[in-house]
């Protein structure tokens, strides 16, 4: 087993907008609104660079939307955000890509209807632009067409879909789709790479491959900030927690922090135990998806 290299942390003040000693991501400032709803207000938050950020937070908290404003989907109302000292808050979603920030999307009705492959390799466009593609002459376009498929194809192997290449992605289960989203993402070799619940109705035995791959990519140096609501996930993989509610940062620190913090249970884990009360006494929603 190659050894853990875990980012130390016991340095950083367990608070909201805590300065890290390394920080790849840097925000300040960030409002989104829909209409009269603020979905997110973040005063200040740094993400360490080479570590595994758990974000946490009932629904509706701002995550989704944070994530869609940093790399570029969605445009803020206000606030400034730099990615490796560089401010990107400005620029759309595939310089943002392109610069080696991403987040991972669920796979679509269109996607469905693509192999496993043309997912891949469409990854690798969409996040390149079309005006770059364009501007290629045939030779070089079939250089990079060339070296976009091996590519593919190794991170399709490391994920373990080599087999899956030639298959429609609709036809993947719950998990294996999930681990399409994150072999996508990886097309373009990021240095932050941003998950949306990578567990949500995934198996049991696929979590564990799918966090495998997670510290995987902390391991290799890269920054993973990902969005769970597993308590036991964030325990297992997570070297800091931040915790949205109502659009701001309320709690961040390790999981032992975030867990024993009154604003945190009662913004978020009340609720969590509670849903998870019920569910055991067969009274709330089914357990794990499949
Ligand atoms: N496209 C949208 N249009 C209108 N309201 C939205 C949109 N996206 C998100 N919201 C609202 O913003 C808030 C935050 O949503 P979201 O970012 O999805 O939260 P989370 O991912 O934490 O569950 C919610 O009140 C949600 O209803
Ligand atoms: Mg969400």
């Amino acid at each position: 087993m190659s050894a853990e290299i875990v980012p130390d942390t016991t340095g950083i003040e367990p608070v909201p907008g805590a300065a890290k000693p390394d920080p790849v991501l840097t925000v300040t400032d960030v409002r989104k609104s829909f209409g009269g709803v603020i979905a997110v207000d973040v005063e200040r938050l740094e993400v360490q660079r080479g570590s595994i950020t758990a974000m946490i937070g009932p629904n509706g908290a701002g995550k989704t939307t944070l994530f869609n404003v940093l790399t570029g989907f969605e445009r803020a109302n206000h606030g400034t955000w730099s990615f490796d000292g560089r401010p990107i808050h400005e620029l759309s979603a595939h310089r943002v890509a392109r610069l080696g920030m991403v987040r991972t999307f669920q796979l679509t009705r269109a996607l469905a209807r693509m192999s496993v492959l043309d997912n891949m390799r469409l990854a690798a466009t969409g996040q390149r632009g079309e005006r770059f593609w364009s501007a290629l002459t045939r030779s070089r376009w079939q250089a990079q067409e060339t070296e976009v498929t091996e590519r593919a194809r190794e991170l399709l192997d490391r994920v373990d879909l080599a087999d899956k290449a030639d298959d429609y992605a609709g036809t993947l289960s719950g998990g294996q789709r999930k681990l399409l989203e994150l072999a996508r993402a990886l097309m373009v070799d990021p240095q932050l790479v941003m998950l949306d619940e990578p567990t949500a109705g995934v198996n049991p035995v696929l979590v564990e491959s799918l966090l495998g791959h997670i510290t995987a990519l902390r391991d290799e140096g890269r920054t993973v900030v990902f969005v769970e609501h597993d308590m036991d996930v964030v325990q297992t993989i997570s070297d800091w927690v931040v915790v949205l509610a109502e659009g701001a940062v309320i709690a961040e620190g390790r999981h032992g922090d975030c867990i024993a913090n009154p604003a945190v249970i009662d913004a978020y884990l009340g609720t969590r135990f509670a849903e998870r009360e019920r569910a055991a006494s067969g009274d709330g929603r089914s357990g794990d998806p499949t």
